[in-house]
């Protein structure tokens, strides 16, 4: 391995990326790529997924390959891990981003509901972690990732599901951190906070968006390319000595209390 150019050069760097056919996956794919890493990314519908692989290599001289993978699937995760250490030999980054909400409220969660909840926002992320650790461990450097959410530090009315498994991934990540420090492999969360992709999109009204921009200190949604920097912090040489912790990337909506 060559030495970094800069303390966020991802040279000969390999990621993998969840959930990465569009939204906050698609900018840190494209984020690792301009920096040096070959990289990943998966999702479930092969064309958007493709097109996704197609512009994150775009103009790069760099390796992007892309699996179809349904990871509320069980099983799924192992198959992907199978799958990219077959294409690019190992992941030295790995990001758990993909993930869903499906709001219910207490008295009416549908257990079907959670378990694709629990299964893609908290269990994957384990299973993709535990079968990519070991090469990691051998070469004694690795790189996890956990898209968390600010709704996995506090709580919001009938995102029972969602809380509970963004929360659930907090405390996986400052467990593994404990078991993965020794090898110089650190384990890190962004919580993010309201960025305007899909995911909001689709779950809230026009009313709702202009409140949870007041909520913020900057006042505004968040666009998706302001993930980038805080992935490549949390990737490169530049986070060494950050590990098991939460870096929130919510401008600033969780200072307000009341
Ligand atoms: N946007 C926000 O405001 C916000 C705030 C806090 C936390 N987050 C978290 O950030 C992460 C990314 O969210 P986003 O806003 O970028 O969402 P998004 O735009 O909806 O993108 C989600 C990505 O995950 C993939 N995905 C969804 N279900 C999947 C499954 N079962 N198997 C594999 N891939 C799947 C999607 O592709 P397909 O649907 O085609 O499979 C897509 O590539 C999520 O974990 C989310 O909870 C987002």
């Amino acid at each position: 391995m060559s030495a970094p150019k800069s303390l966020f050069d991802l040279t000969d760097r390999i990621a993998l990326v969840t959930g990465g056919s569009r939204g906050l996956g698609k900018v840190m794919a494209r984020a690792f790529a301009e920096h040096g890493a070959d990289v990943m990314i998966c999702s479930r519908k092969e064309s958007e997924i493709k097109a996704a692989a197609a512009d994150v290599a775009d103009g790069l001289e760099r390796r992007v390959e892309w699996a179809v993978s349904d990871l509320a699937d069980a099983g799924e995760a192992e198959i992907l891990a199978e799958e990219v250490k077959r294409r690019l030999e190992r992941v030295d980054i790995l990001v758990n981003n993909a993930g869903t909400n499906l709001p219910q409220p207490i008295d009416e969660v549908d257990d079907e509901k959670w378990a694709t909840m629990m299964e893609l926002n908290l269990t994957s992320a384990m299973r993709l972690t535990r079968a990519l650790v070991p090469a990691m461990k051998e070469q004694r450097w690795g790189r996890v990732i956990h898209v968390s959410s600010v709704l996995g530090l506090g709580g919001k009315e009938g995102r029972n599901g969602y809380c509970a498994s963004k929360a659930g991934i907090i405390g996986l990540a400052r467990a593994s951190a404990l078991d993965l420090g020794p090898f110089g492999i650190t384990v890190n969360c962004i919580a993010p906070g309201p960025f305007l992709t899909d995911l909001p999109g689709r779950l809230l009204s026009d009313e709702q968006k202009q409140r949870f921009a007041e909520r913020t200190a900057l006042g505004r949604w968040g666009h998706p390319e302001e993930i980038a920097g805080p992935a490549l912090l949390l990737a490169s040489e530049a986070g060494s000595y950050i590990t098991g912790s939460v870096l929130s990337v919510d401008g600033g909506c969780l200072i307000r209390v009341l």
